[in-house]
């Protein structure tokens, strides 16, 4: 038996849902050594540990892995809310408010926005984000939104074709991208992503953006077919993209496509929640053998929440996924998004990056929607989260 020195067992375990091949244990218990997860099992053959934290029979789950977030931002677009609650569409248009307000903040107001809402993802059980730039379209923000995103995540997205700015010729525009502004962004960026939708950019001009970021060294992830059917998802495909984001207007040859690659469709119900838009319709893709990953989306104009709670209760009630697929796709689905196998599964040799839920289950995740059932979310072997119930 793996005999940690010094690390501390997570004890008396109702239910663990390890992603891995021992599947969901009952009266389990996680051995942690430092940073990583040392051991899994059943409580009674825990092997001895310095510490010990007894969470008396509540549930534990992977830290969810949110692979779709717009942190870096200023401004506010409540109204806009307010107006599609009354009737009113959701257009892209909206994304240049936000972006007028962004060029006019300081790197220290936009960070303190950041750090805000990392804390707010923290408090509801995310242990892993990536975060975008968008709201700059310009050398000197793009790049600052970027190197601002790296204090919080390694997974940062150079996003400069997000919408043409405003009185900015488009094909002008792209050539910037894909020039001065990709060279600025680069090096604070892990990957490249593009808005491909009409409003925003063309397949074409997608395909010319992603594959600039892909010879700079990033890799590739694209929004698509969010707001109608279009060419994304066949392009993301074809281009054999990491992931492909929203999937709301899927035809069958997009469905097949998917089926016939790795590209991960990422699904991001809060924006349909925030737009009024149809849900995505997740248990097509998952029959149809599609990889399925949940994201916030988190953004001020099209889903301004940070709770990947919110978005799992969504996607059981309205997108035909069982709680526990829901769950994968928030943890472990969003960690192949970001390509990453060491988080969103809690098995030997992963991340200790996990949530203990006030709740015997993660089926209460959807059975108990808008409950704060986050007691302690941990990172790396450390709790960053801690609702005050006296787990010790
Ligand atoms: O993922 N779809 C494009 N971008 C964001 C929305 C941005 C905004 O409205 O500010 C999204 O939904
Ligand atoms: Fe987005």
């Amino acid at each position: 038996m793996n005999r940690p020195v010094g690390g501390t067992v997570i004890d008396h375990i109702g239910e663990l849902v390890t992603h891995g091949e021992q599947g969901v244990l009952h009266d389990a218990a996680l051995v942690l050594d430092g940073d990583l997860i040392a051991w899994v099992g059943p409580s009674a053959e825990a092997p001895p540990t310095d510490r010990r934290v007894d969470v008396e029979g509540r549930a534990v789950i992977p830290g969810f892995v949110d692979s779709h977030a717009h942190l870096v931002f200023a401004g506010d677009r409540t109204a806009e809310f307010e107006a599609r609650m009354k009737g009113e569409s959701y257009a892209s248009g909206g994304i240049r408010t936000t972006v007028a307000a962004t060029r006019g903040a300081s790197d220290e107001t936009l960070e303190r926005g950041v750090a805000r809402l990392v804390a707010e993802m923290q408090r509801q059980g995310t242990t892993s984000l990536e975060i975008k730039s968008g709201y700059g379209l310009c050398v000197e923000t793009e790049a600052r939104s970027l190197a601002i995103a790296r204090r919080f995540t390694d997974d940062t997205t150079f996003l400069g074709a997000h919408v043409v700015p405003s009185g900015a010729d488009p094909t002008a525009y792209v050539d910037l991208v894909t020039g001065a502004m990709l060279e600025a962004a680069a090096p604070h960026a892990r990957w490249i992503d593009a808005f491909c939708e009409q409003g925003a950019f063309d397949a074409d001009q997608a395909r010319t953006v992603l594959e600039a970021g892909r010879a700079a060294g990033l890799r590739g992830r694209l929004h698509a077919n969010q707001l109608t059917y279009g060419p994304g998802v066949e392009l993301a495909c074809e281009l054999d993209l990491v992931a492909v984001d929203h999937c709301t207007f899927l035809s069958d040859a997009d469905v097949d496509a998917l089926a016939a690659s790795g590209t991960i469709a990422t699904l991001l119900p809060g924006v349909e929640f925030s737009t009024r838009q149809p849900w995505p319709d997740a248990r097509r893709l998952l029959d149809a053998g599609v990889t399925v990953a949940l994201a916030s989306d988190c953004n001020p104009g099209s889903s301004f929440t940070s709770s990947v709670p919110f978005c799992i209760a969504l996607a059981v009630r309205d997108m035909g996924m069982t709680p526990a697929e829901a769950l994968w796709a928030a943890t472990a689905g969003g960690a192949r998004a970001l390509e990453r196998n060491d988080v969103g599964v809690l098995t030997v040799g992963a991340r200790a990056d996990f949530v203990i839920l006030d709740a015997p289950s993660h089926v209460h995740l959807s059975y108990r929607p808008g409950v704060p059932l986050v007691a302690q979310t941990w990172v790396g072997g450390l709790v960053v989260h801690d609702a005050g119930l006296k787990i010790r």
